[in-house]
Parts: C-alpha cells; sequence; structure tokens
C-alpha cells in the first residue's frame, strides 16, 4: 500500500462524510501493521458536540476489528486541513510512530509523524 493508495482510499471515505452543518468533508484511510485499511468519514449530529471526526471513525473500527498497531493514516480534506487534537490523543494511544498524510483531494500531501504533530504527550505508558 503506498501513500498515494493510501489517500485515494481516504478520499472515497470522503464522499461519505455526514457534514450537514460545517459543509467540511473529512475522509480517513488508517493502514494497520498488519497490512489492513480501515476507513472513517466525518459524522455530525444535529446535537453538535456528538460528531465524530473522520480519523476517530477509522481508528475506532480499526480497533473493534483487532487492529491496534498503525503504519500510517491518510486524511483527506478540502483543503488538506491537520487532524484535529482530540484524534491526534486518540492515535497517540496506539503509538507515536504513525505517519500522517494530509492532502486534498487531487494534489500534493505532505506528511509528518504523529509524535512531532503532539510533542510531550500523555499516553499509556504514564499509567503503568
Ligand atoms: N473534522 C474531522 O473529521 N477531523 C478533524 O481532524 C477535524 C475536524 C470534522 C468534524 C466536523 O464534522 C467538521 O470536520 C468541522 O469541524
Amino acid at each position: 500500500m503506498t501513500p498515494d493508495e493510501l489517500v485515494q482510499l481516504a478520499a472515497k471515505a470522503r464522499k461519505l462524510a455526514y457534514a450537514p452543518y460545517s459543509h467540511y468533508k473529512v475522509g480517513a484511510a488508517i493502514l494497520a501493521n498488519d497490512g489492513r485499511v480501515f476507513t472513517g468519514c466525518n459524522v455530525e449530529n444535529a446535537s453538535f458536540g456528538l460528531t465524530c471526526c473522520a480519523e476517530r471513525t477509522a481508528v475506532f473500527s480499526a480497533v473493534a476489528a483487532g487492529a491496534k498497531k498503525f503504519a500510517a493514516i491518510a486524511i483527506v480534506t478540502s483543503n488538506g486541513g491537520s487532524p484535529c487534537g482530540a484524534c491526534r490523543q486518540v492515535l497517540r494511544e496506539f503509538g507515536t510512530s504513525t505517519l500522517v498524510i494530509m492532502s486534498r483531494p487531487k494534489g500534493r500531501p505532505t506528511a509528518a509523524l504523529l509524535g512531532d504533530l503532539l510533542p510531550g504527550s500523555f499516553g499509556p505508558e504514564q499509567l503503568r
């Protein structure tokens, strides 16, 4: 699975976004270390605070299928936006070395390691 292929899967997932309030559609595709890919989109709610981001939809889907180690996650938005703090923290639970690829539907992606997007983070090690 190349980074470009992962971006394409995130772009496809983005088309399923339910974003009638913000109109900001987000798609995510997360690559587990075992090679499986899980996708997600943002799911908004009339009670705005209940909205779930695309990244968390993808991570929770992966964990529910038994995948907890992630090589990379691709996120596609209209403007190449980066994951929110809540999603960074949820990803961080499973490691700091996940590559975060951010992209527009078409165009050159940018990438950063999760640990660089969330420096000095709190994680499960601190509860041991
Ligand atoms: N959103 C995501 O899906 N991921 C992020 O990392 C940032 C924000 C969604 C939530 C909401 O549906 C819309 O984008 C606007 O905030």
